[in-house]
């Protein structure tokens, strides 16, 4: 790795007022190139703003006559018990927040009882982040290959690493246009761990857009179904913004979808990925659970997430400006944090479980 890029070693529980200023608190600790990398979407990151503001176009009619208290909010997924809704996002070369990487994010998930998925990019690899992880339950986020030897080995690792599903990434086939990776002229200054097991180029020195390059630039339902048909793990499709590509990727075998838009790092003027969610969740209408991501920074946007057909809530960012700011305990500071809100907007909204949130109906924001 280059000599020049420090990286956190804080190991520490943070106090936390709210998940979006984590963000400059950890631009203080990440170097400026990854910190660019790590917080920024494509183009004039209208679709980032955006994805933030939507949570506001639905709005949480509270109950007050309901007789409940102390709201529960263990659920299940894919057969996986979790003591939260809140699961950590698939992000790339988590080293570039923290030495210990994915190991301490998988430490961290692990504490409160959640669920992580890791990234094909990752700084660490498949078994070790899973080591850290304690047996905790995880998830593998591939991007295709255009080799597909490349594909089967991380496939056959991940099953004998006792992985539960993968998640297979179609809204990357190019990398949006991140304009603070050209201002920094980023590169990953820290090898990727799958990378370097498989062939001698590990990405270190590359930039995004080189990585993605040796990915497929083109995904069809066909692929889709080679994957489902080589693993018999659960293949969960990310990065669906439309009903059409939900039918589609059931059709050839998805056991799940991620409604995502990469955290507006990839289609800037796309629409927010809240905005899409319920109509993506009627289309598939329980056939496969759902996953929602982009923009989730309160308990009320994981509610409203749920509220609006998702099984399971990510977040991406929150987590890894956690690990730079505690390594291991400050990503479980921040997951206990979400948690703690959500609790409230539970209490608040008259519901004393997941299953009930899910049932809530939500006011359109016309006002
Ligand atoms: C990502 N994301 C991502 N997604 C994926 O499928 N594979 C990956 O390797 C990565 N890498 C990655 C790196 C960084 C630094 C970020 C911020 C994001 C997208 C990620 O899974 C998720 O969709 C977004 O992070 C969700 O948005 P928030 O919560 O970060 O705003
Ligand atoms: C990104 C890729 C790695 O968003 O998914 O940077």
């Amino acid at each position: 790795m280059s000599n020049t890029y420090k990286q956190s070693t804080n190991e520490q529980a943070i106090e936390i007022v709210n998940l979006d200023e984590l963000q400059e608190r950890a631009k203080a600790i990440i170097p400026a190139g990854g910190f660019g990398y790590i917080s920024s979407g494509s183009e004039d990151e209208w679709t980032l703003r955006a994805n933030r503001e939507a949570f506001n176009h639905k709005l949480i009619v509270p109950r007050a006559l309901t007789n409940m208290e102390k709201p529960l909010i263990d659920t299940s997924v894919f057969g996986i018990s979790l003591k939260t809704p809140v699961m950590m996002a698939p992000t790339a070369a988590q080293g570039l927040a923290h030495v210990e990487g994915e190991a301490d994010t998988a430490r961290g998930v692990a504490a409160v009882g959640g669920l992580m998925a890791q990234s094909t990019y990752s700084s660490r690899t498949i078994t070790e982040t899973m080591a850290a992880g304690n047996g905790a339950p995880q998830f593998f986020q591939l991007y295709m290959s255009k080799d597909w030897s490349f594909n089967n080995a991380l496939l056959d690792q991940t099953k004998a690493a006792g992985i539960k599903a993968i998640i297979l990434t179609v809204d990357a086939t190019v990398g949006g246009y991140r304009e603070a990776d050209v201002r920094n002229k980023f590169s990953f200054p820290i090898p990727m761990a799958n990378l370097e097991d498989f062939s001698k180029d590990s990405g270190e020195g590359k930039g995004i857009s080189e990585i993605y390059a040796a990915a497929a630039q083109k995904i069809s339902p066909k692929d889709v179904a080679r994957i489902t048909d080589y693993t018999d793990l659960p293949v969960i499709v990310k990065g669906v913004q439309s009903p059409e590509d939900a039918e589609l990727a059931i059709n050839s075998g998805a056991a799940g979808i991620y409604v995502s838009n990469h955290g507006g790092r990839q289609l800037n003027g796309g629409p927010a990925s809240f905005d899409v969610l319920a109509s993506v969740a009627q289309v598939v209408n329980h056939r496969v659970p759902v996953i929602f991501d982009s923009g989730i920074r309160r308990g009320s946007h994981v509610f409203k997430a749920l509220a609006s057909g998702a099984d399971l809530v990510a977040f991406g960012r929150p987590a890894i400006y956690g690990l730079a700011l505690g390594g291991a305990k400050g990503v479980q500071s921040v997951f206990e944090h979400i948690n703690d809100e959500l609790k409230i907007v539970m209490q608040l909204a008259g519901t004393q479980t997941i299953a009930a949130v899910k049932q809530t109906k939500l006011l359109d924001n016309h006002f």
